[in-house]
């Protein structure tokens, strides 16, 4: 079954409570919190993201689902720790050499928590292949990170197909996350690639009536 993590990234300020409330009614699985620094990627919305992570977690049961758009990772790590949040993903092209991705790893499992790796659209997955046996789920950026509304990029499906091609021989368990453009048009082919969890931010912020689009959605396979 697909699993549906709500990008809060577009969400506005006012009434995001309610919001926060209506997107956990609607049978979400867990809220995706997009943390970006200004640094790897030009927005920072580093105290809004906070701001959403606590009031998630002090107004829903669900799990927040990290996403570190971040240069210095051990430092936003320390911080989200602290909110037991449901897994940690930080991005190779940020963490890049094997002994600082190796270390962060470490530090994420210690605590109890679990981690994963986000790749880029431009990232091929041989960069990622050798950690696939220690962590629990790789985020496959399906836009260029740094901002919510774009549109899928075509040739990320494709990368998905292979990465769990990959997966599925090596009998490696361990979750496909598809984040960036996705919407009632692309989903189906984006689950047909592999991915079992989607990020939907825009495309369900956006909806009428957030219950049926999240039952669409994970009814259209
Ligand atoms: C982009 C973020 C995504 C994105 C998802 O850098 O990682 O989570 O905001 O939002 P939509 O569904 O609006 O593309
Ligand atoms: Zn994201």
């Amino acid at each position: 079954m697909v699993e549906i993590s709500a990008s809060l990234l577009n969400l506005n300020k006012e009434n995001a409570n309610r919001k926060i409330y209506d997107l956990e009614v609607s049978k979400i699985d867990c809220f995706h919190i997009d943390v970006m620094d200004g640094q790897f990627v030009e927005n920072n919305n580093v105290d809004l993201m906070k701001d959403y992570a606590l009031l998630t977690s002090h107004i829903s049961n669900l799990g927040i689902d990290v996403h570190l758009m971040v240069n210095n990772i051990e430092e936003f790590v320390e911080e989200y720790l602290s909110l037991s949040p449901r897994i940690i993903t930080f991005h190779i092209e940020s963490s890049k050499d094997e002994d600082r991705t190796l270390k962060l790893i470490k530090k994420i499992k210690e605590r109890g928590t679990k981690v994963g790796i986000a790749i880029s659209p431009d990232t091929n997955i041989d960069e990622i292949k050798k950690y696939l046996g220690m962590i629990h789920m790789v985020l496959v950026m399906t836009v260029i990170p740094g901002k919510g509304g774009q549109s899928l990029i075509p040739k990320t499906i494709q990368k998905i197909k292979n990465l769990r091609e990959y997966i599925n021989e090596k009998k490696i368990d361990i979750d496909i996350e598809a984040d960036g453009g996705i919407n009632g048009e692309n989903a189906k082919d984006v689950i047909k690639a592999g991915a079992n969890i989607l990020v939907i931010g825009t495309y369900l912020l956006n909806s009428e009536n957030y219950f049926e689009t999240v039952k669409s959605i994970k009814t259209c396979y």
